[in-house]
């Protein structure tokens, strides 16, 4: 096996962060159940965080992001996994304080980790990424709530759990109308899917003003948080549900509990990072088959481990992209 292996490395100077890419020695990752080679890993909101070192993210640098990792096992010190495996890790604290998938081996616990399911490609694991086993988990938690064709609104939707929820959603057969802040109508419609498209901006004029505005949605999916999320509950039918994971927006609400009291609406948060591992292989293999949309492969665009440091730059600045793909044989 190699000695050495690349990543990309955060380094504080400073109240500078500065990122580069390193040779590392395999020898120095700290001994955990399995050693595993990373073939794939995506960008996540997170990852961008940690490589600006935002508080509450990642503790001690220099780091190795980078929170999705999907490659094959070489080495296991499990009775779960044997060489050869192919694998998914997200979550827990893989990026965090773990190096991470922005390496191209990464060494792990047994228990963080999913056996990739059968009918999914490593690539199309990636494109999932964390952001894709959110949009599922948030789909798992509204499905029992919906009408089969139910109408759906996802927000935040240029971006990773935004836009695979849409797709995810729309194969389907639910009636989903998408909200951004830069509807982009041709991304929106006829890649990802959506039925409608509409600006995030207009839709909490006309529907955070009252305490309860007209009851048109079924269920939600929000990543942004603040207004829109209070917007969303407003209108939201008797009996349906908004699932809360992310806060690009804010990361407070201020609503009226009129959709919880007149119409039984449910707020439902969604945590992606711990649940066991037994409940993330569920979803994982609802993503490998009957959720599986057909288009999953060209919603993302794939890059070298060399183009990394300049796709984190523009992560927050690209218009419509969606995923992400790290490919570390390039
Ligand atoms: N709970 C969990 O386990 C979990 C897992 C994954 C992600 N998350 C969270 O979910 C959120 C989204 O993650 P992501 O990976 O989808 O991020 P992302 O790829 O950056 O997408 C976020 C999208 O939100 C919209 N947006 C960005 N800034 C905004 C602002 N200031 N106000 C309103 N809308 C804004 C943009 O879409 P438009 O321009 O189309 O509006 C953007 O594309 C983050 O807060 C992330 O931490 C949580």
């Amino acid at each position: 096996m190699i000695e050495r292996y690349r990543a990309i490395v955060v380094k504080q100077e400073q109240d500078r962060f500065v990122i580069s890419i390193d040779n590392l020695h395999i020898a120095d990752l700290p001994e955990d159940d399995l050693l595993i080679k990373v073939n794939y890993s995506s960008i996540n909101y997170k990852d961008v965080l940690s490589t600006k070192g935002t508080k509450g993210i990642t503790k001690n640098y220099p780091h190795v992001p980078g929170i999705d990792a999907i490659g094959e096992v070489v080495r296991s010190n499990s009775d779960l996994f044997e060489l050869g495996d192919l694998v998914i890790v997200t979550g827990y604290d893989l990026g965090m304080n773990t190096w991470g998938g922005f390496g191209q081996y990464i060494s792990v616990p047994a228990h963080w980790t999913v056996k990739l399911p059968e009918n999914l490609t490593q690539r199309e694991a990636a494109a999932y990424g964390t952001a894709g086993l959110t949009a599922g988990l948030c789909i798992n938690e509204i499905i029992n709530h919906v009408p089969t064709q139910g109408s759906i609104l996802v927000n935040g939707c240029t971006g990773g759990v935004g836009s695979v929820a849409v797709s995810i959603l729309s194969h389907l057969g639910f009636n989903v109308t998408s909200l951004s802040r830069r509807p982009d109508r041709d991304y929106l419609l006829n890649s990802l899917g959506a039925n409608e498209c509409q600006d995030s901006e207009s839709f909490i004029q006309l529907h955070n003003s009252k305490p309860l505005s007209k009851a048109i949605y079924d269920a939600g999916i929000d990543v942004v948080g603040g207004h829109l999320l209070s917007a969303m509950l407003k209108s939201t039918k008797y009996g349906g549900i908004v699932t809360s994971c992310g806060n690009v927006g804010s990361a407070e609400i201020s609503t009226s509990i009129f959709p919880f009291i007149l119409r039984s609406v449910k707020l439902s948060g969604i945590d992606s990072v711990e649940p066991p591992v037994d409940s993330k292989a569920r979803v994982w293999k609802l993503l490998a088959e009957k959720w599986k949309p057909s288009n999953l492969e060209e919603l993302v665009s794939e890059i070298s481990l060399n183009d990394l440091p300049q796709a984190i730059e523009n992560f927050n600045s690209r218009i419509a992209g969606g995923r992400v793909v790290i490919n570390h044989n390039l």
